[in-house]
C-alpha cells in the first residue's frame, strides 16, 4: 500500500509551526507588498497543496485579484458577494465546510469544495482578504484561522 505522505508531514499544527519561521525569513528585509504576498501564497501552496491560495486586495470599493497559486480565478468581487466579499463586508473570518451550502458562493473552480477567507486589516480597515480553497470538504478549521491570521500579521500591509 502506498505511504500516506500527509502523515509524514506532521499534523496541521506542526506544519504551520515549521512554516511560520520560513515565512518570517522570506519577508525579512523585503517591503514590497506584491512580492511578499506572492511568496506567502507560494509557501502555503507548497506546504499544504490546497487547490487555490491567494489574496484579493481592496481597490476602489472592489476586491481585485492579487498574488495567488492555483487555477485562474475571478478578477473582481463586489463587497458582500461570495465568501470573499462577505468576509470583507463583515470584517470577519469565514470558514465554509461545504461551499455548496454557502448562499452566493462564487465558484471560480468547480473543484473547490471548502474554503476559508480571512480579512486583512490596516488601521482598522479591511484592505484585502486571504482566500484558501480545497478540493475536499471540511478542510479548514480554527487551527487554520489561528495560523493564517498569524501569517497575515507578519505582512506589512
Ligand atoms: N470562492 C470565492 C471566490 C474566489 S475563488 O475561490 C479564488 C468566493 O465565493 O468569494
Amino acid at each position: 500500500m502506498a505511504e500516506d505522505l500527509s502523515i509524514s508531514k506532521g499534523s496541521k499544527e506542526e506544519q504551520y509551526q515549521s512554516l511560520i519561521p520560513q515565512i518570517t525569513g522570506l519577508l525579512e528585509g523585503e517591503t514590497d507588498l506584491v512580492a511578499n504576498l506572492a511568496n506567502v501564497a507560494a509557501a502555503l501552496k507548497e506546504q499544504f497543496g490546497w487547490l487555490w491560495i491567494g489574496f484579493y486586495l481592496v481597490k476602489n470599493e472592489e476586491l481585485v485579484l492579487g498574488p495567488f497559486q492555483g487555477p485562474v480565478a475571478c478578477t473582481r468581487i463586489k463587497k458582500g458577494r461570495g465568501v470573499c466579499g462577505s468576509s470583507w463586508a463583515q470584517a470577519t473570518t469565514l470558514i465554509v465546510p461545504d461551499v455548496e451550502l454557502f448562499p452566493g458562493h462564487i465558484a471560480c473552480s468547480s473543484s473547490s469544495r471548502s474554503e476559508i477567507v480571512l480579512p486583512m486589516f490596516k488601521d482598522g480597515e479591511v484592505v484585502g482578504v486571504l482566500d484558501a480553497d480545497s478540493t475536499d470538504l471540511n478542510t479548514f478549521d480554527q487551527t487554520d484561522q489561528h495560523y493564517l491570521g498569524a501569517i497575515i500579521s507578519l505582512l506589512k500591509l
